[in-house]
């Protein structure tokens, strides 16, 4: 395990869940972390319960909307001013929304969180992260790895599909995030991703039957079963391979790495391998940035 105590950490949307999870263990291995949330009310809340649980006072909380690319730039502005250097950026705020919704950008909900915020807001913190000895960021990958998705259909031109717009979108994450890896290679960052596995919080919660395909919607109840609420035991064993990338002494230096939810490291899919694919998501994030 690498020394965390002199360590910041900002983690995105960790007022509950997984995010949650994976801010009580990095401080109680000493780190500064810092949280976003939306509300400030749950934001102090989720604080508090923190710093209890992990037994240390160095647990911050910064409000930020991350749907909307305002309120991404407003996060990494107020991050800048009260930090001098980042450390780890764990990319964990998701969104799996249960209809077609646009930003205040214009954009599909789903693309802009899961797609648009983690590359803008890395973007964004560059600089602090190259003041670091050596930067992490870390980004969570959810839902089914599609073989292939349709590119033209990224933030649903074609159509909103339940969670299947959600795995799409974050296959494209994948596609950006390792796209940065690689333009990132000789710098003291590396950008890595996780697949945390199921667990029962307020996104899972949230997933209706409308949102599963057709031929799978007869096994909804079993997936309310699986993530039926829990005291936070799910979301902390899913909090496992965000906890791995952000602190273990092994994958210094180490980057473009895709770890499972058993906490493996495993190849990522092939289509996020394609340079082409990259190249066109790269090209579709970069459209949609105000
Ligand atoms: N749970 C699963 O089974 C599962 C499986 C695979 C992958 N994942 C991924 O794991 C990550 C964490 O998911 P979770 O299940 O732990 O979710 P969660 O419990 O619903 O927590 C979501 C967090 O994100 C924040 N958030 C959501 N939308 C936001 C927005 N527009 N702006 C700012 N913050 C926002 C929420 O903060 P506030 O509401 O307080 O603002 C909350 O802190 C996500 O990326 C998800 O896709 C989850």
């Amino acid at each position: 395990m690498k020394e965390m105590t002199s360590q910041i950490v900002l983690i995105t949307g960790a007022t509950s869940g997984i995010g949650k999870q994976t801010a009580q263990a990095l401080a109680q291995q000493g780190a500064t972390v810092i949280i976003t949330g939306r509300n400030k009310a749950t934001a102090e809340q989720a604080v508090q319960e923190i710093r209890q649980q992990a037994n240390s006072s160095t647990i911050q909380y910064l409000l930020a909307d991350l749907a909307t690319q305002t309120g991404v730039r407003q996060l990494a502005n107020d991050f800048q001013k009260q930090y001098k250097h980042l450390d780890v950026l764990i990319n964990n705020a998701g969104s799996a929304a249960n209809t077609y919704q646009k930003t205040p950008d214009g954009i599909e909900t789903n693309f802009a969180v899961n797609v648009i915020t983690p590359y803008l807001l890395t973007t964004l913190l560059v600089e602090h992260l190259k003041k670091a000895p050596q930067a992490r960021v870390i980004t969570l990958m959810g839902g089914n790895l599609p073989k292939s998705v349709d590119l033209q259909n990224l933030q649903s031109e074609k159509g909103f599909d339940g969670l299947n717009t959600y795995s799409n979108t974050k296959i494209a994450m994948m596609c950006v995030m390792y796209e940065y890896a690689q333009q990132l290679k000789d710098t003291n960052i590396t950008c890595n991703i996780c697949y945390p596995g199921q667990a029962a919080t307020e996104m899972t919660q949230n997933v209706t039957a409308d949102m599963f395909p057709w031929l799978l919607r007869p096994f909804f109840p079993v997936f309310k079963l699986l993530t039926r609420p829990d005291g936070g035991k799910s979301a902390k064993k899913a909090a496992r391979s965000s906890i791995f990338l952000a602190s273990a002494a092994e994958v210094s230096g180490k980057t473009g790495l895709y770890v499972n939810k058993n906490v493996q490291i495993v190849p990522l899919p092939n289509f996020v391998l394609i340079a082409n694919n990259r190249k066109k998501v790269w090209e579709t994030v970069q459209t949609a940035l105000k």
